[in-house]
């Protein structure tokens, strides 16, 4: 089984009004098949609930080489466990997109999760926004989603990371990726050997781009090739302090 290894980022964001701390757990790329299998999956699932977060955020790509239909109950039950006080937030992956157009919102609405297609919310009155786009290879992504507006703090989930430098300046706070898998395959001296389109840029990390903050999740799966060498999975935990109202 491929490793997960838990990566654990404090970021503080000052404003003006009071702060609130809060902890958002990311994950992304499942790729659920040959390269991240149900029970990889099941695994996964149980290091996620450990950490009990207020929020869970699904930067794309659950679809694999097979096709999801094979896996969508399973993969149902155990998204559907998942439970966090502020919401569970999701965005498309491409290959969300052209293998499973019709069957991924399905599972994501069906395992309790708000798909965010240009669209955003609030995470409590008068608060945070969270907002997501489209994917950036088979859809059209708006990365001006806030440019209207009025929040405290701005959270953006999008699943090319390198999309976010047609982002305008400072207008967002924290926006986080995924799509690369870290490379997924690092050799020794030569480094990474393939990133994919729109994910070149940012591969792997936090990154201070213009629009704001970026981080790049690794995943957890893998696509094209069942294999991850030197480039663990990831899960993502966020402790953030960020202005309230
Ligand atoms: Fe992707």
């Amino acid at each position: 089984m491929n490793p997960i290894q838990k990566e654990t980022l404090s970021l503080s964001f000052p404003g003006k009004t009071p702060l609130s701390h809060i902890v958002a757990l990311q994950f992304s790329d499942v790729h659920i098949g040959p390269g991240f299998s149900p029970h990889a999956l099941e695994e996964a699932v149980r290091q996620m609930r450990q950490v009990h977060p207020d929020l869970y955020l699904f930067t794309g790509d659950l679809t694999g080489l097979r096709p999801l239909a094979r896996y969508a109950s399973f993969v149902i039950e155990q998204l559907h466990s998942l439970q966090a006080p502020l919401g569970k937030w999701a965005v498309w992956g491409n290959h969300d997109c052209c293998d499973s157009p019709e069957l991924f919102p399905e599972v994501m609405r069906r395992s309790g999760f708000v798909l965010l297609e240009n669209t955003y919310a609030r995470l409590w009155p008068g608060g945070p926004v969270v907002g997501g786009v489209k994917d950036g290879i088979h859809s059209e992504p708006n990365l001006l989603l806030f440019q209207n507006v009025q929040a405290p703090f701005r959270l953006l989930l999008l699943h090319e990371p390198d999309l976010i430098d047609t982002a305008p300046a400072n207008s967002f706070d924290l926006a986080l990726a995924g799509h690369t898998h870290g490379g997924q395959i690092s050799l020794p001296v030569i480094g990474t050997v393939v990133l994919p389109r729109y994910g070149r840029r940012y591969p792997a990390g936090l990154y201070n781009a213009a629009g704001g903050k970026l981080y790049v999740n690794r995943g957890l799966g893998t696509s094209d090739f069942p294999l991850r060498l030197g480039v663990p999975g990831e899960l993502t935990v966020f402790h953030l302090c960020i202005p309230s109202a």
